[in-house]
């Protein structure tokens, strides 16, 4: 039958065409465990206010109990008809405790606040599952870091040669990202405890509810709105969210970038494992990257779920508009993308190989020792813009003769300039060029080493 909420002053149903355009049962559904959680804890606050006997509370518990067995086990399920997942359930509802029973716990709340509340409840859940998978991809990586603590590597600015770096802090800088974006999910969640439950339609209730009691009860440790309006109208966590996931995004598509390059015959510093690359079709010699290139392309779609829900909220007038319904797709779409991809790629890091003989063959590679002299020679008084000058010397007449730094003769380093003694040999090394950056935050093995403790105890205390 007909279980609109709104019969009263209406003539007939709603046209066909309104129905379609207006449901949102196919893509709310997944809302239904905590609308009926928010519904167990508004009959306790309707009786509460004398609104519901002890018996008729009783009954309403234990109709939501059952409802809520029939949604787990799929026996239950909304349909067009119904229009949203609310509707559903309280059709669902009716069915079980029949009408004069069933029809009283709709008193003092609205779809807007039960929305605006269960969506928050959703998506905290969900922040807790990504953040527990962007964990685990940190640990991935710091593993790799690990068990590569010694290994050099050309680091790079503009993807030109520029110093030696270890490979472990190269890697390490990803986890750094990827540990801030865990720390945004966190301080999000903390600022989305927050239940507009007991905010109506958007005016608040007459009926001596208690929000703050539903709030306790559906797990929102900062209570309830401080203001019904806000409560039912803003989607700015909604948005934030979204920046958090696309941002997640970003970050896997700039490490997925790098392992595509690594992965090339050029390159050659990393091999990726059979299980986690693909073939293709006609060419049979080859082994795709294609985790990294989906993560690369899934990012665009993450950050389109953060563009299109801002244009959605932007100019919206206070309080609830039925754009509103269009908030919710895009982040659902972002915690099911992240939520298959972020498991693919930490299989992807923790099977790679690492070649660490090519990594170490290109680290001194491009002259990148250049800024050794020159901090060198810093060291023995020499002013640095003079330094600059000599150790660019140096480097032009390897050019001219097509020899590296190391390969300059003593007479022809006193050429350049007479600062430039046999010690600079000290320097125009990788290991010792590592070695040097021993101030905190550098690539010298005793600062990576640091830097590696640190990070293992805040993965760790996640
Ligand atoms: N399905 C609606 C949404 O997602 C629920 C609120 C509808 N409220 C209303 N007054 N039409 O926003």
């Amino acid at each position: 039958g007909d279980v609109r909420l709104w019969g009263g002053r209406f003539a007939g149903g709603p046209a066909e065409a309104l129905a379609r355009l207006s449901a949102s049962v196919h893509f709310d559904w997944r809302l239904a465990p905590y609308d009926i959680a928010g519904s167990r804890a508004h009959a306790r606050v309707l009786h509460g206010a004398g609104l519901l006997t002890a018996d008729e509370l009783t009954r309403m518990i234990v109709g939501l109990d059952r409802l809520e067995a029939d949604v787990a086990d799929g026996s239950f399920t909304g349909t067009i008809a119904d229009e949203d997942v609310h509707t559903a359930l309280e059709r669902g509802l009716l069915e079980r405790l029949g009408a004069d029973l069933g029809g009283k716990l709709r008193a003092g709340r609205s779809r807007n606040d039960q929305v605006a509340t269960l969506f928050r409840m959703y998506l905290r859940d969900h922040a807790r599952i990504i953040g527990g998978l962007v964990a685990d991809l940190q640990e991935a990586l710091v593993r790799l870091a690990e068990e590569h603590r010694d290994v050099a590597m050309p680091g790079r600015t503009h993807l030109q040669h520029a110093q030696p770096v270890l490979f472990a802090h190269h890697i390490l800088a990803h986890v750094q990202a990827l540990g801030r974006d865990g720390e945004r999910l966190r301080q999000w969640d903390e600022r989305t405890a927050v239940s507009p439950y007991g905010s109506g339609a958007l005016a608040g209730s007459s009926l001596g509810l208690d929000p703050e009691a539903v709030a306790a009860e559906l797990g929102f440790e900062r209570g309830s709105s401080a203001n019904s309006i806000d409560g039912t109208a803003s989607r700015d966590f909604v948005a934030e969210f979204a920046f958090i996931t696309a941002m997640i995004g970003v970050d896997l598509s700039k490490l997925a970038e790098e392992i595509i390059i690594w992965n090339t015959k050029e390159f050659s510093f990393v091999t990726l494992d059979d299980a986690f690359s693909t073939g293709s079709s006609i060419m049979p010699q080859k082994k795709n990257p294609d985790i990294a290139e989906l993560a690369r392309g899934k990012s665009g779609r993450l950050i389109g779920n953060l563009t299109g829900l801002m244009a959605t909220l932007k100019a919206l007038p206070l309080a609830y508009n039925r754009d509103l319904q269009e908030d919710k797709e895009p982040v659902f779409d972002s915690c099911d993308t992240l939520e298959v991809l972020l498991p693919a790629f930490t299989g992807m890091v923790a099977t790679l190989t690492v070649n660490r003989e090519r990594m170490e063959e290109l680290a001194p590679a491009g002259f990148s020792l250049a800024t050794d002299i020159a901090e060198w020679l810093v060291r023995q008084g020499v002013p640095f813009r003079v330094a600059h000058e000599v150790a660019g010397e140096c480097v032009k007449v390897c050019e001219a003769q097509g020899i590296e730094l190391d390969e300059l003769t003593d007479e022809q380093f006193a050429g350049i300039s007479p600062h430039l003694t046999r010690e600079v040999r000290t320097v125009l090394n990788v290991p010792g060029a590592l070695a040097s950056r021993s101030g905190r935050g550098g690539t010298a093995p005793s600062a990576v080493a640091v830097q590696l403790a640190e990070v293992k105890g805040d993965v760790a205390e996640q």
